[in-house]
């Protein structure tokens, strides 16, 4: 074969094998520093906000866990204040797997504020369990540069 087009097959095989790591991998260190500090501000609220739930939901207090998802709902990343031009860094660097499941856990909690707003004790219960869930199988697969005891 000649000798370009073994060369172009290499470079094709390894765009597609990036292209591929592409879907697991971890976010946090692709990102541009300034965004990369608007995620980690974003879980910083999300964790305060967790153990917020966890507070109204141990003591009834539905209408804190209402506020608190709903907040949580709220913070969405891609849907947070920022420059178009950060959007458009954050739609190239994280893969689509990473937006499924922001997407899927901000889902989770909205619903769990509604749960929280209808007076659904074991509804909350079991959203709460699922948005727990939902931190780990994300922190698994994209948070390993800040959680590296996931790869041991
Ligand atoms: C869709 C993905 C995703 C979900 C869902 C998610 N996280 Fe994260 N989280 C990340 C990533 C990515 C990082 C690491 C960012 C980095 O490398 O700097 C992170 C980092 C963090 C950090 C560390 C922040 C710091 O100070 O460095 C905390 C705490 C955290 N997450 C809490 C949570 C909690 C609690 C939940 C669920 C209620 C959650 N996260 C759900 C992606 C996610």
């Amino acid at each position: 074969m000649n000798k370009l087009i073994k060369l172009v097959f290499l470079l094709l095989a390894v765009t597609t094998l990036q292209a591929e790591t592409k879907t697991d991998q971890a976010v946090g260190s692709q990102l541009p520093d300034s965004i990369r500090s608007l995620l980690i501000e974003e879980m910083q609220a999300i964790n305060e906000g967790m153990a917020k739930i966890l507070t109204g939901l141990v003591g009834a207090d539905y209408a804190l866990v209402a506020q608190q998802a709903q907040a949580i709902h709220d913070s969405f990343i891609m849907a947070q204040k920022i420059t178009d031009e950060q959007r458009q860094v954050l739609k190239q660097t994280l893969p689509a797997a990473f937006i499924e499941k922001d997407k899927a856990f901000h889902q989770l909690s909205a619903q769990l504020a509604e749960a929280a707003r209808a007076g659904n004790t074991e509804q909350q219960l079991q959203l709460y369990q699922s948005m727990q869930a939902a931190c780990v199988a994300c922190h698994q697969q994209h948070a390993t540069d800040r959680f590296p005891n996931f790869l041991k």
